[in-house]
């Protein structure tokens, strides 16, 4: 989107009328290239802008632009001595921001949020999309004191921290193994963890989250989002929660693993003694019924075998006739 574009996306982001001579004065161009950059928006991130004569511009629903003191002023002592927080008007996407710092140096704790990421990722290489103002795409980059190899179960201790903070939110969230965040039984918000520096140093890690407030537009699965169920939080509130839980999970983390967080997740796994189907980018799908993780993280599915123990695949819930 162009920079016109988006200056006037985050005008119209309150929800008001803005006309077209008010907006060309603002911006101080004509009113055709104020109409050409209404379009764009539209165009380009499928929006809903409505324009009324003599009225001017519209968005069908306003939303909270993001901004960092608003982000500061809700993080607790502790996140606010270690996180620093940017948030970019559009990137190609916030872990791949993160990554390139991660590797010339970047500050442990360094946070990036995006309005629009124009590549955004998901986990296996699919795509991760979402309309302006419909949630939340950020990432944090953090240094652990610990190696790759001691970094199992870490997936699914980001996902207690977001459990936390929707729970408290009052939304009644669980986890799908290893740490989509479902609600009522559809993917609201996703994870993606990228390793970045020596396999036997100290690790480095980017942790992006997506997370759906309202229809984050076309996607190509069952998606949830938080207003669905009545909630509308602030987004720069929500982010400053999410950002503190965080803070705490990944340090507490960092000091004892994930055998310290495991009980809790227990507590939030949405498929805990159900029947499940794991399947494989290779190899046969495997039935059985959820039983819990290992302290490693991995997954524990009473089989035909006995407790067997899953480092990888996709769980799906299997609805018995
Ligand atoms: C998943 O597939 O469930 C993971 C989705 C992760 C999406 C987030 S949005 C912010 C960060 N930047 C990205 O490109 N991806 C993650």
């Amino acid at each position: 989107m162009s920079p016109l574009a988006f200056d006037i996306l985050k005008l119209l982001a309150d929800g008001r009328f803005h006309s077209g001579e008010a907006m060309a004065g603002l911006f101080g161009c004509s009113r055709t290239l104020i109409w050409q950059a209404v379009k764009e928006i539209g165009e380009e991130t499928g929006i809903d802008v409505f324009s009324v004569r003599g009225q001017g511009y519209r968005l069908a629903e306003a939303f909270e632009i993001l901004d960092v003191t608003k982000i500061r002023a809700g993080l607790e002592r502790a996140a606010g001595e270690t996180l620093t927080v940017a948030v970019a008007d559009q990137v190609d996407s916030t872990n791949t921001q993160l990554m390139a710092r991660a590797a010339s140096g970047g500050l442990h704790g360094l946070v990036l949020a995006a309005e629009v990421q124009t590549a955004g990722r998901g986990r296996l290489g699919r795509r991760w999309s979402m309309r302006p103002g419909c949630g939340l795409t950020f990432s944090v980059l953090w240094r652990f004191e610990r190696t790759m190899s001691e970094l199992s179960g870490l997936s699914l201790a980001v996902g207690v921290a977001l459990a936390r903070s929707l729970r408290r939110a009052g939304a009644d969230v669980g986890l799908k193994w290893p740490n989509d965040v479902l609600l009522q039984d559809a993917k609201m918000a996703g994870i993606l963890i990228e390793l970045s520096g020596e396999a036997n140093g100290p690790a480095s890690v980017v942790i992006g989250v997506g997370l759906n407030l309202t229809a984050p537009g076309p996607v190509d699965q069952p998606v949830a989002c938080l207003a669905q169920v009545g909630i509308r939080p602030s987004r720069n509130a929500l982010l400053a929660a999410l950002l503190n839980d965080l803070h705490n999970v990944l340090s507490e983390f960092d000091g004892k693993g994930f055998d310290a967080l495991r009980e809790e997740w227990l507590g939030f796994f949405a498929h805990l003694d159900c029947p499940v189907t794991l399947t494989f980018s290779h190899g046969e799908p495997v039935n059985g019924v959820a039983r819990g993780v290992a302290v490693n993280g991995a997954l524990q599915v009473e089989t035909l075998r006995g407790l067997e123990t899953f480092h990888a695949g996709e769980v799906s819930v299997r609805r018995l006739a």
